[in-house]
């Protein structure tokens, strides 16, 4: 059983640079999350302070109702797996595995009863004589990660584990992974730059910027609810479109004015806009690429559509990226590939003010996050 609480936590090193700043988070028994975030965010710190590896400047660690601040590492009970795959490159596989129970005194049967189980967990059996030079990167990291479960630690901590390998066995290494997680039924908090792993890994994820988390929600909820503009952008591929407007009113009605163009808005988010005070305001419409459609009808004109001008378009198989201009900025549509485009002529399209998003231009927090909270709550 173990079970993590990070209270106001903060890491400010030597040199002055505030890494990490009142990161608050609990962590239940058995859990996979993943902190997620661009190089430099603060998310190996925070990793490298649960695991005893760094000192924590502010706050307090807790584990299992036990403050561990000033718990050393190796009493944490707790296994680290990291990018680069530490192994001992003169002993074979076997003894890369065995070593952390050989060094604790673990009889001798024992051990190679865990070695053996250890080895068909992670199906590296038929390498346990190697050395590691003699191994590829997905069998080295394999090992690696065999030799931080031998000791079945409480909380396993990975720090971008996966992002020497190539894209097909990351893919391959993402599903055993979350197989093996099942089967251990520990808890694991693993870390990543890279979005699509941690939408595919986790169940929890916290999404870090500047050493501050943003927003710890499920997958679904980060791709449908973001908490403001930076989440918005960097989950989810093709990345969100994102446009800066106005909200203008004409009898009562409030539309979205950019670039020459204006949409009437539907009557939940004229209703939002209203009631927030956001009439005549600035600020920036969020949508993605699948949530635009395009209007086939050549002659139809209605208050919610406008036109576009497509300027590229990449076939990627039964769909299509259709590229286009607001402005001087470029924009991204998915449209199916049978869809009929012609580049550079008039065509009408619609966001699905459903999935419309909306954001303050000065705070960038969604205008619209409580609103949908309670929608999908209920
Ligand atoms: N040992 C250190 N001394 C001083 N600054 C550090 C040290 N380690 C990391 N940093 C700084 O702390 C910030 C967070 O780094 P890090 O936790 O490694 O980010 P991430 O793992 O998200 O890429 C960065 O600005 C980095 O330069
Ligand atoms: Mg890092």
């Amino acid at each position: 059983m173990s079970k993590l609480l990070l209270k106001n936590v903060s890491k400010i090193y030597d040199n002055e640079i505030s890494a990490v700043r009142d990161f608050n988070l609990e962590i239940k028994d058995k859990e996979f999350v993943i902190f997620v975030g661009p190089s430099g965010c603060g998310k190996s710190t925070t990793l490298r302070m649960i695991a005893g590896l760094e000192e924590i400047s502010q706050g307090e660690l807790w584990m299992d109702g036990k403050l561990i601040n000033f718990i050393e590492s190796k009493d944490r009970n707790l296994a680290m797996v990291f990018q680069n795959y530490a192994l001992y490159p003169y002993m074979t596989v076997y003894d890369n595995l065995a070593f952390s129970l050989q060094i604790r005194n673990v009889p001798k049967k024992e051990i190679h009863k865990k070695v053996r189980e250890t080895a068909s967990l992670l199906q590296i059996e038929d390498l346990l004589w190697r050395k590691p030079n003699a191994l590829s990167g997905g069998q080295k990291q394999r090992v690696a990660i065999g030799s931080a479960i031998i000791r079945q630690p409480n909380i396993f901590l990975m720090d971008e584990p996966l992002s020497n390998l190539d894209a097909k066995l990351r893919g391959q290494m993402r599903v055993e992974l979350a197989k093996l997680h099942k089967e251990l039924s520990t808890t694991i908090i693993y870390v990543t730059h890279d979005q699509t792993e941690a939408m595919t890994l986790g169940t929890k994820i916290v999404v870090m910027k500047d050493g501050m988390i943003q927003q710890i929600a499920s997958p679904k909820i980060l791709y449908e609810n973001p908490r403001n503009l930076f989440v918005a952008g960097f989950i989810g591929t093709p990345t969100m479109n994102f446009i800066e407007a106005e909200v203008t009113t004409k009898n009562r009605r409030l539309y979205l004015e950019f670039n020459y163009k204006k949409i009437k808005l539907n009557d939940i988010l004229n209703h939002t806009l209203y009631a927030k005070g956001y009439v005549n305001e600035k600020v920036i419409i969020g949508i993605r690429p699948n949530d635009i459609e395009i209007i086939a009808d050549k002659e139809y004109k209605h208050a919610d559509t406008f036109t576009i001008y497509p300027n590229r378009r990449e076939i990627l198989g039964a769909q299509a990226n259709v590229y286009f201009d607001i402005g001087e900025k470029n924009y991204l549509v998915c449209v199916d590939t049978e869809d009929e485009i012609i580049l550079n002529e008039a065509m009408q399209i619609r966001f699905n003010q459903e999935k419309l998003h909306l954001f303050d231009a000065n705070t960038q927090e969604n205008i619209l996050y409580e609103n949908k909270n309670t929608r999908s709550s209920k």
